[in-house]
């Protein structure tokens, strides 16, 4: 169908998804083809860039989930956390790009990046302060009510706040899971001594990858294993579809 309507919106474009979506600005914002030096920077800047856009969105549901835990509404913020775990998914599934990169077509891209870093990245950044707002919001939470972990892990898995604490841990393992695929990109891209060697930035982002924003949940899981109450610990009620 057609579809030939004015745009009745302010803002630049010709067209209402134009201005209502920023397209002509969102669209330059990747060097142009006159500016590039190597005609690998576009999918070095997409992949980045949306990235970055899904970290944003991703912080932000994080930030959301950590207001609701301090209102005392922990079946709304595990709805919220899985809206942030699906965004970290997605990042990561588009690290899968950086296969057709080779390591001489990034080295050839160097001089564009300066000495720009992925350490550097603001959704990182702001994906990992969200998470550490809101593991002290989930203690606040539990202190709020008296609760010990290891008892509220003897309770039922459907008590809203349980379900929270698992949603916390898939939202941990799926930054986890992030890290270990962009570790394993760098080694196949970057020209770095291996994991190990002192110094290497392989060596970093291997011990980075073991990062756990919440042991303390990981660890009353594991108990939890070998404790009497192993029979009624269900298996992660989350849909754990990882790689
Ligand atoms: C060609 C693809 C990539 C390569 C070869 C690469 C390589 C590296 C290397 C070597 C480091 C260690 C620190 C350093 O030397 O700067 C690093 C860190 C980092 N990179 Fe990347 N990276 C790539 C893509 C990305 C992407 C798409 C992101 C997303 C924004 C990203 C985010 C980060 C972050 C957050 C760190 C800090 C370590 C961490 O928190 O785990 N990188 N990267």
């Amino acid at each position: 169908m057609k579809r030939d309507y004015a745009p009745v919106l302010p803002g630049e474009g010709g067209t209402d998804y134009a201005r209502y979506m920023r397209t002509d600005a969102l669209l330059d914002l990747q060097r142009r083809p006159e500016e590039v030096i190597h005609r690998d920077e576009l999918l070095f800047q997409v992949v980045h860039q949306s990235t970055e856009l899904w970290l944003k969105l991703a912080a932000a549901e994080v930030a959301e989930a950590t207001a609701r835990v301090d209102g005392d509404e922990p079946g709304e913020a595990e709805l919220l956390l899985a809206r942030a775990v699906l965004c970290v998914r997605l990042v990561t599934d588009q690290l899968d790009m950086f296969r057709h990169l080779s390591p001489a077509d990034f080295q050839a891209m160097q001089p564009a990046l300066g000495n720009g870093s992925g350490a550097e990245s603001p959704g990182w950044r702001q994906a990992q302060t969200a998470s550490r707002h809101l593991g002290r919001a989930f203690q606040d939470l539990l202190a709020r009510r008296r609760l010990d972990l290891a008892v509220l892990y003897d309770g039922s898995p459907a008590d809203p706040t349980h379900r929270l604490a698992e949603a916390m841990l898939d939202w941990d393992e799926r930054v986890a899971l992030w890290r270990s695929r962009h570790y394993r990109i760098a080694l196949r891209i970057g020209s770095h001594a291996p994991a190990g060697v002192r110094g290497s930035a392989a060596t970093t982002l291997a011990r980075l990858a073991d990062h756990r924003f919440y042991p303390e949940l990981w660890q009353v899981r594991a108990d939890h294993a070998t404790g009497p109450a192993a029979e009624r610990t269900p298996v992660s009620a989350a849909g754990a579809d990882d790689e």
